[in-house]
């Protein structure tokens, strides 16, 4: 079992946190898995509904089970709303209107702003009517490639204002990804801004947007709209010689700067009411079979469920500054960045830079200048921080911290640990939060001032989530054991579907385990009922907690004309946690050499995103493939970590293989 060290929640945060004893978390767990209505209507109270729902038996129905027919999950049915007039409008009447919504702190320390929510509201009207002199109505996809600048929440609160489905590629993704997910989705518009710094680096975004539109044409979508942020001449550059001759190029039919088309954009707009069960955005995900997938989320069991964990998971008290990190490019940016601290009228610092600009202590020098309070990352953040010793965070204050999270794959106990005492002064709760894309928000959470923590455990279920460990023959595994995770009833943040593709959404997460949703991760519980989370049991990996599948991988490998055949397996990092290890087999006669492997690495940064860069590429004469045909990882893997241990090999084609590999493995 993993380390067993408990540590007590602090006595005084116990004493001021919503949650304050294991006795009331688990009270309010029953009733929340017991009687969902009566859990989930306090918070459905603090909301505006057009429509309330129409009757108790609409509040939530389910099905679980592909046998009794097409899986749905719906909650509050019949009922209207509108997400933005929440975040927004709702949260002005109760007197929040002058309050700091965003506190933006750019790449550069000399960038800063901040925005009140009512300056928000007027911007976010402003830009959806901008959306709509652009012909986009309800219902239409419309996808962002930003940087992490106060456009970006108010392009997505413009789209949820009018009804229209927010489609948000992560701007590290290439000109292909970006092209492929467009496609999927149909935009009508694409937003993005001239580039963006990180740190000293320069990122041409507005034309790696044209090569995506050029390529989307190809693939046989037309994108009819480019909306551009003009950033880059706003901002201090770290390297003003970059910007020399950094030149942006508007095409007169289709490209459009934001700033022109603010300027005449009224600064009202009506909300648009939308139905509970209407979609409020798709995410893309990368799927096992390598496509990905566009997750898709609702509205209003999305607003119940951002709002609720985040007031519960970080016990934000208003006065509290809170700062979560994470890209909103990625999940964890839309429901802790933007929808979940917004639905609590909080105030929360976005970040545009990185943790190593100008120096190695920005986010500890951050957190001193805003105060704040709850502080939200990744692992591989801390651990790469953790790097330069403990120095660069005790140069600053961190007193007003009070609650740490940790987001996106396992923490180790070391970089807990770290986190704990060098960073939290031993005072603060840690909240390893696991979840994922398609869930929404947090499912297996620590809560502040109540729960015991482990270091590296996720520990309990949040409220109204069901987990269960299952046998690879779907029998549950009570009290101590490890198995698959899946949860056994919905809570109303998951996704709904794919985009476009409902049967695929049921292949994925429905048919392994008929009547569960199957997240695709095994977990291990403890004697004392704790869960800890293992990792992904599928052909996935997660680089500096960046779930990407071996298939995506070696999809783009092949596609080299001197590669025959390849094979990814993860490998673990000591900062990015895994790191993606290839076997290449060339074509006959090909050479393996160092210009095939730089080329190989490009491939990958060009389809994928520099994020994907293999750390080895090696050469595969061969592969060990079972007799009838399928690639044995299990044994890879022990080669990417140069362990002979390799078990039974009886069931290869060729046994010679395994020692040819392990031969052949790169120097270094
Ligand atoms: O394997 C789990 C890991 O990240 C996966 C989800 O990735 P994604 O959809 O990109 O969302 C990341 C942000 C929510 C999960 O299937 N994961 C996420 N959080 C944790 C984790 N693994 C262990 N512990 C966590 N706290």
């Amino acid at each position: 079992m993993p380390e067993q060290n408990i540590f007590q929640p602090d006595s005084k945060l116990s004493r001021s946190s919503y949650i304050s004893s294991i006795q009331q978390y688990e009270e309010l767990y029953k009733l929340s898995i017991d009687h969902p209505e009566k859990f989930w209507n306090n918070v459905v109270k603090q909301f505006h509904w057009e429509t309330p729902h129409a009757d108790s038996k609409s509040f939530m129905s389910y099905n679980f089970d592909i046998s009794k027919g097409p899986i749905s999950i719906k909650w509050m049915e019949g009922a209207s709303t509108n997400i933005c007039y929440n975040l927004l409008d709702r949260n002005i009447k109760n007197g929040h209107g002058d309050k700091i919504a965003f506190y933006w702190e750019g790449n550069h320390p000399e960038d800063y702003t901040r925005f009140t929510y009512r300056k928000l509201l007027e911007e976010v009207c402003r830009f959806a009517n901008v959306l709509k002199m652009h012909g986009v109505n309800k219902g239409d996809r419309v996808a962002i490639y930003m940087p992490m600048i106060m456009e970006t929440p108010i392009a997505m609160l413009a789209c949820s204002r009018i009804g229209a489905i927010h489609s948000i590629v992560f701007a590290g993704f290439s000109s292909d990804s970006l092209a492929e997910r467009m496609k999927d989705c149909k935009a009508k518009v694409l937003i993005t801004s001239d580039g963006a710094w990180r740190g000293e680096k320069l990122l041409h975004l507005k034309q790696i947007c044209d090569h995506a539109l050029e390529k989307a044409q190809e693939l046989g979508h037309h994108v009819e709209t480019c909306i551009v942020v003009k950033h880059i001449h706003r901002v201090t550059a770290p390297k003003p010689e970059l910007i020399e001759d950094f030149s942006v190029e508007m095409r007169d039919d289709r490209d459009f700067w934001w700033n022109d088309e603010m300027e005449e954009a009224e600064p009202s707009c009506y909300p648009e009411w939308t139905s509970a069960e209407d979609p409020l955005f798709m995410l893309y995900t990368s799927g096992s079979t390598g496509k990905p997938k566009g997750v898709l989320h609702t509205t209003g069991g999305y607003l119940l469920y951002s709002s609720t964990t985040f007031k519960l998971v970080f016990d934000y008290k208003p006065g509290d500054v809170y700062w979560c990190t994470a890209d909103i490019g990625w999940i964890t940016g839309h429901t802790y960045v933007v929808y979940g601290p917004l639905a609590n009228a909080a105030t929360s610092v976005m970040f545009e830079g990185t943790p190593f600009y100008p120096d190695n202590d920005r986010f500890w020098q951050v957190i001193d200048k805003y105060k704040v309070t709850q502080f939200y990352t990744a692992p591989t953040a801390i651990r790469s921080l953790m790097t330069f010793g403990d120095e660069p965070a005790l140069k600053h204050n961190l007193d007003s911290l009070k609650i740490l999270g940790s987001v996106g794959e396992p923490i180790n106990p070391e970089a807990w640990l770290w986190y704990y005492k060098i960073i939290g002064k031993e005072k603060c709760s840690i909240v390893d939060t696991f979840w994922q894309t398609e869930t929404g928000g947090h499912v297996i959470t620590p809560l502040p001032g109540c729960t015991p923590m482990k270091p590296g455990s996720a520990s309990f279920p949040f409220f109204g989530v069901k987990p269960m460990l299952l046998d690879e023959g779907g029998k549950e595994i009570q009290g101590e054991g490890e198995g698959y995770l899946v949860f056994s009833q919905p809570w109303p943040g998951m996704m709904r579907t794919v985009y476009n593709d409902h049967k695929r959404f049921e292949q994925t997460y429905f048919s392994k385990f008929p009547g569960y949703y199957c997240t695709g991760d095994g977990a291990k519980r403890d004697k004392d009922g704790y869960l800890w989370i293992t990792g992904r049991i599928d052909d996935m990996l997660n680089v500096s907690g960046h779930l990407m599948s071996t298939a995506e991988v070696e999809a783009v490998l092949t596609e080299h004309s001197r590669v025959s055949e390849a094979a990814v397996v993860s490998r673990p990092h000591p900062v990015k946690g895994e790191c993606l290890y290839c076997f290449i087999t060339p074509n006959q006669n090909e050479p393996f050499d160092k210009q095939l492997i730089d080329e190989l690495k490009v491939l990958v940064r060009e389809r994928i995103g520099p994020f994907a860069q293999p750390d080895a590429i090696q050469h595969a004469p061969g592969l060990p493939k079972t007799r009838s045909g399928k690639i044995m990882r299990r044994i890879l893997r022990k080669v990417a970590v140069n362990d002979r241990d390799v078990g039974d090999i009886s069931t290869l084609a060729d046994e010679n293989i395994v020692e040819i590999l392990f031969n052949n493995r790169p120097s270094k």
